[in-house]
């Protein structure tokens, strides 16, 4: 591994033959996004995921988002888009803070620290040895994904998706201007599984690109060695690329495991796919704007390389860094909170709502809530047509998982996402974040009780 790269601004004064200078420059030590970053654990031990921390008046998506679309005092919890609500592990912010004593921002040359960090952080957590000739920085997940969608699915051609699915890869899609090949996953019991036999008949000339999510947002899914391998065969087999979107990785409940698809035994299935991660679900960074792709395929990365280009902020990567190098105990006490959060939702729903179904999730920080009940009892079909009738035809027409949407934001001030929104597969289910304080969690359960029983 390389050593790492770093700004000793006493070297550099020394070297620049400024050393006179040294004592009236005031050095911040941890200026550079290369120095080492530590773990920061408090004082018992125990990280503080149970205080609730006030995010209103951030501009964030989650809470002033709904609050500006909804009015002041529409929403008790926000537990839609997918960010969490804690406080930063305390590495990342030490070293933000230690960063900002040094005041310029010029362009950053990427160190190679990062990249470093990034290789090991995936080899002692999931096994994985990336070379990190192959590892690509990009600007979130997106970016990636869409650089990787220019290359391989040419304008008009299908990209196969397994749905319900992630709503944003609908976006990248439009962006990319491919259309979407919806392969629904087979739900039997409250368990979704890969429907292997459809997922290959929608398969056609101009189906290049397959987008798999694992851990799968929104049904929790974390696909196993079998599927995958079965998936990656007839992808193989087809020609259909593999971009494998993996940023859900961390949070995967007990009893269960994540297989990340660089890991599968066969090279050939491997090499047949792009593999798609970042630190910013695990670590809450998703403002930092920084994802990565890696493939063990020189071919298939050249050319998305030649289609991608990421401009990156200095806190950004100095945040990510402070994530992998200082944050895993943090990250291990988190996975466990919201394992606990999982149980709960569970427990709860089944003793207070009547109207509400729950199998608890794999893995994410995603509860895929059956509603199709409560949309029966609300006539949400009804109501989303009447308030169709109404609406501008410019505008997408309203679903009825909308309207439950508003049922809750009226009756509970609790928001969550709709079904409707990931694909084949959604309808009746709503998408509710659980990535929150026990607090929040039991006050929009308690809620939302109310309002089902209401
Ligand atoms: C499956 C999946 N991929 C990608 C993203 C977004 O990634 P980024 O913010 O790095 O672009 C999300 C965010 O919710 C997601 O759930």
């Amino acid at each position: 591994m390389a050593p790492r790269v770093s700004l000793d601004r006493r070297d550099f004064l020394k070297s620049a033959g400024m050393t006179a200078l040294v004592g009236s420059v005031s050095v911040a030590t941890a200026a550079g996004a290369g120095l080492p970053v530590e773990a920061v654990e408090p004082p018992d031990g125990k990280h503080d995921f149970d205080t609730v921390y006030n995010r209103i008046g951030t501009d964030c998506t989650k809470w002033d988002r709904q609050i500006r679309l909804y009015g002041a005092g529409s929403i008790a919890v926000g537990m839609g888009i997918a960010d969490m609500d804690f406080r930063a592990a305390p590495a990342i912010t030490k070293a933000l803070q230690d960063r900002l004593a040094h005041e310029n921002w010029g362009y950053l040359d990427m160190p190679r620290s990062f990249i470093d960090s990034i290789v090991s952080w995936n080899k002692r957590r999931y096994g994985v040895e990336i070379d990190p000739n192959t590892l690509v920085i990009a600007a979130g997940v997106h970016p990636a994904l869409i650089a990787a969608l220019q290359t391989f699915s040419p304008r008009g051609s299908k990209v196969l998706m397994q749905t319900p699915v992630y709503d944003g890869f609908y976006t990248d899609l439009r962006f990319a201007g491919v259309k979407a090949e919806e392969s629904p996953l087979r739900l039997v019991d409250g368990r979704y599984s890969m429907d292997f036999e459809d997922l290959e008949r929608r398969i056609s000339h101009d189906t290049n690109t397959l987008i798999l999510c694992n851990p799968q947002n929104p049904t929790g899914n974390c696909w196993s060695a079998d599927d995958l391998t079965r998936l990656g065969e007839i992808c193989l087999r087809r020609r259909v690329v593999v971009l494998a979107d993996e940023i859900h990785c961390d949070f995967v409940n007990k009893g269960h495991k994540y297989t990340p698809f660089a890991s599968l035994p066969n090279k050939a299935i491997v090499d047949n796919s792009i593999t798609f991660k970042a630190a910013s679900k695990s670590f809450g960074l998703a403002a930092h704007k920084i994802g990565w792709f890696y493939s063990t395929n020189p071919d298939l990365l050249s050319r998305v390389r030649a289609n991608h280009r990421a401009d990156l902020s200095t806190l950004g990567v100095v945040a990510n860094r402070a994530a992998y190098d200082g944050g895993e105990e943090w990250l291990n006490q988190l996975v466990a909170y919201i394992d606990g959060n999982h149980d709960y939702v569970e427990q709860f729903v089944r003793d207070n709502m009547p109207f509400v179904k729950y199998r608890k999730a794999e893995g994410t920080y995603l509860a895929w809530l059956d509603v199709s009940a409560l949309g029966k009892r609300i006539d949400a079909v009804g109501l989303a047509e009447a308030a169709n009738k109404t609406r501008n035809a410019s505008t997408a027409p309203l679903t009825p998982e909308n309207m439950v949407e508003r049922y809750f934001v009226s009756n509970a001030k609790v928001h969550m996402n709709p079904g409707s929104s990931y694909g084949l597969g959604g309808d009746g289910r709503m998408r509710m974040n659980i990535a929150t304080s026990r607090k929040l969690l039991e006050l929009a359960l308690t809620n939302l009780a109310k309002a089902t029983r209401a």
